[in-house]
């Protein structure tokens, strides 16, 4: 078999025979010859079948978009006049020579070779493999894996462990409906998917390993919007013996890092990032997520921000007591008294901040409790009964009273960063397979019936009835 040479490579080869094995991107047919722009994971390249090679024209007038085909041929230099400077393999052309076809393929339903943003999105998601071929998309998909492969790396070189957790797990409590997968083995009950790995991060600080990380899949039932997907990504991390400073100090050096390194052209408004308190942020924005960059025309401009010294308690829309962040946060020193005796809770502040950028949360994290009594006395304030307490958090009041260090943590959303560093207008256009607005999977159409005997291996019997709220 002939080597295959990539597309990227093909200027090494000047001169020279090859073998690609791709796509066809476009194919113009100009009578004497015809130009097949061909295209494979690596780039693009421009190939032309002259008269002379007469059998290999008649194959090349067959050919439409999206075939895949081998080609053979050289690599020739491009006549000066017809040199482009500004992409790959403008300065250099394929002179096809033979023709193989490896698989046709049916007219695609929306031009691939166009960006597709407005092409409308219910489509674009039926035939997301489709989409994924575009030229956006691909630089998106790769741009993500050089984001998570740079936290990855970073992670590892300040002696982060990569632990991961389960996620077939028991609820806990993010602030969202939990997704829930019924039990076989014990009938009748079921797991719940995890909202964050917020509860195994902590657990890993009371094993002992200090310092860990994960890029963590998350599971929310809640509504979607265009920076929202019922699945999600978390650079998750914990740290033990460490202090609010330390967190920031940490994750904002690595943004710089991270900017630097994969989007040199980009500039941060403003380092180091501006602190605002809660309070102030709402005073002078009205949102806890303020857009700080001066032109938000500029593509390039990125605004971070810290917002620090959340409320611990607010209300919720029944105006029961609930955290603003999660149960497991400490509050501020200077709020204990209150805590423990209870009044003026709405005033009590938490070691919780978050990392916003452009106008959008970026992370959330705080500095933990480690100690049973503490945590306890949360639950209280949440209205969490003392039986309700055992049944759903027993298992870590129980690990803090084995020698639980002082810990704490960040999970900024890699699916947000991504977003915002592409310049997309929503996180859909930044995960390979996402779900439409509804929670559907338009291509695999997901959520799907199950059958009579799974429902009777599962123990469970569906009703037409509501469900009782
Ligand atoms: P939080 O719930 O704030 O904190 O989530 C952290 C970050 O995750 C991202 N995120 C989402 N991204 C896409 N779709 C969603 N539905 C979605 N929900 C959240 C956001 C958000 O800032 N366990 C805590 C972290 C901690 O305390 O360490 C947590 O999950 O970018």
């Amino acid at each position: 078999m002939d080597q295959r040479t990539l597309i990227k490579n093909l200027k090494d080869h000047t001169g020279q025979e090859v073998t690609l094995k791709g796509w066809v991107d476009v194919r113009r047919d100009q009578g004497k010859m015809i130009f097949i722009d061909f295209r494979d994971a690596s780039g693009k390249v421009q190939g032309v079948v002259l008269p002379l090679y007469a059998e290999t024209l008649e194959i090349a007038k067959m050919i439409r978009p999206e075939w895949v085909l081998t080609l053979t041929g050289k690599i020739n230099k491009r006549p000066e006049k017809n040199i482009k400077t500004d992409i790959l393999n403008g300065d250099i052309e394929l002179e096809i020579q033979t023709i193989e076809i490896l698989n046709k393929a049916e007219t695609p339903p929306f031009d691939l070779t166009e960006n597709t943003i407005s092409i409308n999105e219910e489509l674009r998601l039926k035939y997301r493999y489709l989409d994924l071929r575009t030229e956006r998309l691909q630089k998106n998909i790769r741009a993500r894996d050089r984001i998570i492969s740079f936290f990855r790396n970073y992670m590892h070189d300040n002696d982060f462990l990569e632990i991961e957790t389960p996620i077939l797990m028991k609820g806990t409590p993010e602030g969202s409906r939990e997704y829930v997968v019924p039990s076989r083995l014990e009938t009748g009950k079921f797991y719940a998917l995890p909202q964050s790995p917020q509860q195994f991060k902590q657990l890993a600080m009371v094993a002992g390993f200090e310092k860990y990380f994960q890029i963590a899949r998350c599971f929310r039932d809640e509504d979607l919007r265009g920076d929202r997907q019922p699945e999600f990504t978390q650079l998750d991390f914990e740290m033990s013996f460490v202090t609010q400073e330390d967190i920031l100090a940490y994750t904002e050096a690595m943004f710089i890092k991270l900017v630097e390194t994969l989007y040199p052209e980009k500039k941060i408004s403003q380092i180091p990032f501006p602190r605002l308190s809660y309070k102030e942020s709402m005073d002078k924005y009205g949102n806890d997520k303020p857009d700080l960059r001066s032109d938000k025309n500029d593509p390039d401009e990125l605004a971070f921000a810290w917002v620090i010294d959340f409320p611990m308690f607010e209300k919720d829309d029944k105006g029961k007591i609930s955290a603003v962040h999660h149960p497991f946060c400490s509050v501020k020193d200077e709020d204990k008294d209150k805590l423990m005796s209870g009044q003026d809770l709405f005033s009590i502040r938490a070691n919780a901040y978050d990392l916003v950028l452009n106008g959008y949360e970026l992370s959330s994290g705080s500095i933990r409790i480690h100690e049973q009594e503490l945590q306890k006395k949360i639950f209280d304030l949440l209205e969490i009964s003392e039986q309700e307490q055992q049944a759903r958090f027993g298992h870590i009041l129980e690990a803090f009273t084995y020698g639980a260090p002082p810990h704490g943590g960040f999970a900024p959303g890699i699916d947000r960063i991504v977003m915002l560093l592409q310049n997309e207008p929503n996180i859909r256009e930044v995960i390979a397979f996402p779900k439409n607005g509804e929670g559907k999977d338009l291509m695999m159409g997901s959520p799907d019936n199950i059958n009579g005997q799974q429902l009777k291996e599962l123990g469970l019997n569906l009703t037409d009835k509501k469900p009782i709220l």
